[in-house]
């Protein structure tokens, strides 16, 4: 049905002053630029591209500015006679009727509500998560996570194959150190009750263990060793390790309502390794140095002096390596014309070595690191609990639940118990992940309870509230929503809220422009201050007539535009709170 309706409101004035700036006889393949203006007051759409193109051809931009408003055809209705401001801005107010027919055209399509489907869907496999197995799952993990999960969601609705990948490090050198403890230290009783923790706590006194003990060291070697020759007490110990962890990180996945089509941890691509790296060899991609076998980046001035090592001298293999084996295996398997990973700024080098790499062994397929920051404490140093240790994912989400729904019992102590815990949920878990979203993936937020779970401000329990005040309304009128025989936008307030509603549509493609998932965030707040500005100035129920049904129809859109936002950002909503 979307592919009927008219192009984005964005879109289609941009069209018609490319046009104008032909027939103005400007150069050709410039970018008539427009934005939404951020003052109501000059209009609801503006270009600089007076000012650009009048460096260009050296002509005063405001007189350039008037010979393209001049030629600009408004005969479709869409908007009136632009008009010119300050240093030559071109500002668009859009007519009545565009608003208008923008609100009609969101009512009859609830599914994608303006956003088109990508003209040319590709395959993406999204690398997002991948903790290490029997190691503490971190809150730089948590970004990875809810960033990635993000982008599925966001992907997916533009009509993408999406295929998430969650590529656990379940094979990595932790496994020594885990293999000694499970021998030495392990405490059934508490595997049996919390598997995550005891092998958590092997791991780390392990770890402290043998930070000052060679001999240890080389004990955990040798377990390593053994491990990835086969040997067969360790691959049972290593099966059930990683068994128990991946049971542990489902829950957390549960609760955050992520899920993923793969679970190919490193250990799945072990068998491709050796051939790989002699297949890289045979091209004479690969060349030995010092022992080992690298690959050499020489076009590449960064890399130039940064080899990726694809093979230690002792003839072990990298994490490099198995994510090489890892993109042949997306690319050639699983069809994908794109890959992202959504993983750490500090890993920026290794994901240019492999791209490198693969390049050169002739990929093509468009390979995308997508990083981000850290989380800091108050004091902004690193997150950490108070007695120091890293802080657990799990521990977070728990804590958040529990603090949303103290805020509960004290907003709204009537509710049934049951409920109260649905919405503690839902408001805690979307707490969480929208200050996580609605931050640019790579600055480094703080992480701070009271600011993300306000009621007030930019926060997900603003904007569920909000939604929740869009449903209140039907409840009080005693039925659903059931159409507008006609659309009338009399008021300021609601032709503000048309417009916002509209620019859905252009909000969502553009998230994937640089990965910014925080664009949406903030288009939901706007949303939200939108409606609540339209809320106070418009009466609703006590209107009449057209005036009535248009205003509960700008309420139900409203509510259908934040919950479909909300849930791209993988953000639930309740329907009280
Ligand atoms: N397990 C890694 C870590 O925790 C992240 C893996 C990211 N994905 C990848 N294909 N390398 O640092």
């Amino acid at each position: 049905m979307a592919e009927t309706f008219p192009a984005q409101l964005q879109t289609r004035l941009q069209d018609a002053l490319a046009k104008t700036s032909v027939a103005a006889d400007l150069p050709d393949g410039f970018v008539a630029e427009v934005t939404p203006s951020a003052n109501a007051q000059f209009g609801d759409y503006q270009s600089n591209v007076a000012m650009v193109l009048a460096k260009q051809v050296r002509t005063n931009p405001r007189a350039l500015a008037t010979e393209i408003v001049e030629l600009f055809d408004t005969a479709d209705g869409l908007c009136e006679k632009p008009e010119i401001a300050g240093p030559g801005f071109i500002n668009f107010r859009l007519t009545g009727d565009t608003l208008k027919n923008a609100v009609n055209e969101l009512l009859a399509d609830p599914a994608q509500l303006g956003v088109d489907r990508a003209a040319d869907p590709q395959t993406i496999v999204v690398d997002f998560s991948a903790p290490n197995v029997a190691k503490p799952m971190h809150v730089g993990h948590i970004r990875s996570t809810i960033i990635g999960d993000c982008l599925a969601r966001v992907s997916r609705f533009l009509g993408h194959e999406v295929i998430t990948d969650n590529h656990i490090g379940d094979w990595g050198t932790q496994f020594g150190m885990i293999l000694w403890g499970w021998k030495n230290l392990l405490d059934e009783a508490a595997l049996e009750s919390d598997p995550v923790g005891e092998l958590l706590r092997i791991y780390r006194e392990v770890n402290a263990k043998q930070k000052d003990d060679e001999t240890l060291r080389d004990i955990c070697k040798a377990e390593l060793v053994k491990l990835q020759a086969g040997d067969e007490e360790n691959l049972a110990i290593w099966e059930r390790c990683v068994a128990l962890s991946k049971q542990g990180l489902q829950k957390i996945y549960d609760l955050l309502d992520v899920e993923f089509d793969h679970w190919l941890g490193e250990s799945f691509y072990n068998d491709a390794l050796a051939p790989l790296v002699d297949d890289l060899i045979e091209k004479g991609i690969a060349e030995e140095s010092e022992g080992a076998i690298c690959v050499f980046l020489r076009d590449d001035e960064k890399l130039a002096d940064k080899p990726c090592l694809i093979r230690k001298s002792d003839g072990g293999f990298l994490y490099a390596t198995t994510d090489l084996a890892t993109i042949d295996y997306r690319v050639h398997e699983l069809g994908a014309n794109a890959v992202w990973y959504v993983v750490g700024a500090p890993q920026q080098l290794h994901f240019d070595q492999i791209f490198g790499v693969a390049r050169k062994r002739g990929i093509t397929a468009d390979l995308q690191f997508i990083p981000f920051g850290s989380i800091l404490g108050k004091d902004r140093k690193m997150l950490r609990t108070r007695s120091g240790d890293t802080v657990q994912l799990a521990d977070v989400l728990a804590e958040a639940v529990e603090r949303a729904r103290r805020i509960i019992e004290e907003k709204n102590p009537e509710l049934p118990d049951e409920e109260k815990a649905e919405i503690a949920k839902v408001i805690g878990i979307g707490a969480v992940k929208y200050a996580e979203l609605s931050q640019f993936r790579m600055t480094d937020y703080i992480f701070d309870w009271d600011t993300m779970l306000a009621l007030k401000g930019n926060t997900a329990p603003y904007l569920i509230n909000a939604y929740v005040r869009t449903r209140s309304i039907f409840r009080k009128l005693g039925e659903d929503f059931s159409g507008a025989d006609e659309i009338v936008l009399g008021e300021p307030a609601e032709k503000a809220l048309a417009l916002k509603l509209a620019q859905f549509a252009e909000i969502v493609p553009s998230i994937l422009n640089d990965f910014r998932p925080n664009a949406l965030a903030a288009y939901l707040y706007e949303l939200a201050t939108t409606y609540h500005a339209f809320y106070e100035q418009c009466p609703i129920l006590s209107s009449e007539g057209a005036t009535r049904d248009t205003r509960l129809a700008l309420c139900e859109l409203t509510g259908q535009v934040l919950k479909k936002g909300l849930g791209l950002l993988g953000i639930s909503t309740t329907e009280r709170m």
